[in-house]
């Protein structure tokens, strides 16, 4: 079973938006199974560290080029999209913080198992409107 599925999230009407959220569930499974055999005694712990690292690259990546087209595009209701994404980052360098004082990828690890939660809320109810007006002001653009 996956930590999280690609049904779970609505599909964006900007094929970017969508790309990133894929890729996303991609790393976070990814995550989740080398947790798995990290615990068994499978796989390095320089494997799972590897894929964080990744998480924490495509994350910053993914808010980044959001926050870039609703800048692009005055989307009206950018200051709010951001503060969450904020927030969410806030909590992600929380947990790194422990990960690195402890020495304890736990720390990490659970955190992650525990974000499909809220990307799906985030997706659903932030993402969404927010790719439906990205999608038609390019529309319009095109117009132009
Ligand atoms: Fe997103
Ligand atoms: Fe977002």
């Amino acid at each position: 079973m996956a930590l999280v599925y690609i049904e779970q999230v609505e599909e964006m009407n900007l094929e970017q938006m969508q790309k990133t959220h894929e890729d996303e569930i991609e790393i976070l499974n990814a995550i989740d199974k080398l947790a798995i055999y990290h615990e068994r005694g499978e796989a390095t712990e320089e494997e799972l560290v590897a894929k964080i690292d990744e998480y924490i690259e495509h994350v910053h990546q993914h808010f980044a080029s959001e926050e870039n087209l609703m800048q692009k595009y005055d989307f009206p209701k950018y200051d709010m999209h951001k503060t969450a994404h904020d927030m969410f980052l806030e909590e992600l360098d929380h947990a790194i913080k422990y990960w690195k004082r402890y020495e304890d990828i736990t720390k990490i690890t659970n955190f992650i198992r525990r974000t499909p939660e809220w990307i799906v809320l985030h997706v659903n109810t932030v993402d969404l409107p927010t790719s439906t007006y990205l999608a038609k002001k390019m529309e319009q653009e095109k117009e132009l």
